[in-house]
């Protein structure tokens, strides 16, 4: 029997490090959750996808009291994507999450974001493997306080995915 190792490549940084465009695309990711709709869990998550133009859609997830009703931020961020730019490449997507639990009164949102990254559900990962697949590489900028994953694409997320459309 052969066995073999499949390895993700991570690189780890702080967002001083990022270039200026990806900072900007952080921000944006960061400032959609803002728009989050989420009574329910009060996990409020923006995405922000960077488009082969430059242009950047961005998402957040929005609940339904039929909780399975709901979407991530992340597919709402491609859908957006993909239904404004049809075809466009998707060339980054930048991910950044704070909850209401347990946040001080008075607090800023922003000094109550995840310390640590926060990944996308499988869901998400295969239907933006679907559009890195069709239409070219989308890196992923998972953002915490504490620190930033950086990721060279969806396949790197979801090894063993569904591709046979
Ligand atoms: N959620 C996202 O939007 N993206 C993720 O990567 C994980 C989870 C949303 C779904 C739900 O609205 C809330 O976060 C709690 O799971």
């Amino acid at each position: 029997m052969r066995e073999f190792t499949i390895s993700t490549l991570v690189r780890e940084c702080q967002e001083c490090e990022l270039s200026a465009l990806d900072r900007e695309l952080v921000e944006a990711a960061k400032d959609a959750t803002r728009t989050s709709y989420a009574p329910y869990s009060r996990f409020h998550v923006g995405a922000a996808i960077r488009m082969d133009n430059g242009e950047i859609c961005r998402g957040s997830n929005q609940e339904n009291a039929a909780y399975p009703s709901g979407l991530c931020a992340e597919r709402t961020a491609a859908f957006h994507a993909s239904a404004s730019f049809p075809g466009m490449p998707m060339r980054k997507i930048a991910i950044a999450a704070w909850t209401e639990a347990g946040k001080p009164e008075g607090l800023p949102y922003e000094e109550y974001f995840q310390r640590l990254p926060i990944s996308p559900c499988g869901g998400c990962r295969q239907a933006l493997l679907e559009y890195e697949t069709l239409h070219g590489n989308m890196e992923v900028i998972l953002y915490g306080l504490d620190k930033i994953y950086i990721l060279p694409s969806i396949a790197s997320l979801l090894p063993f995915s569904f591709t046979s459309f």
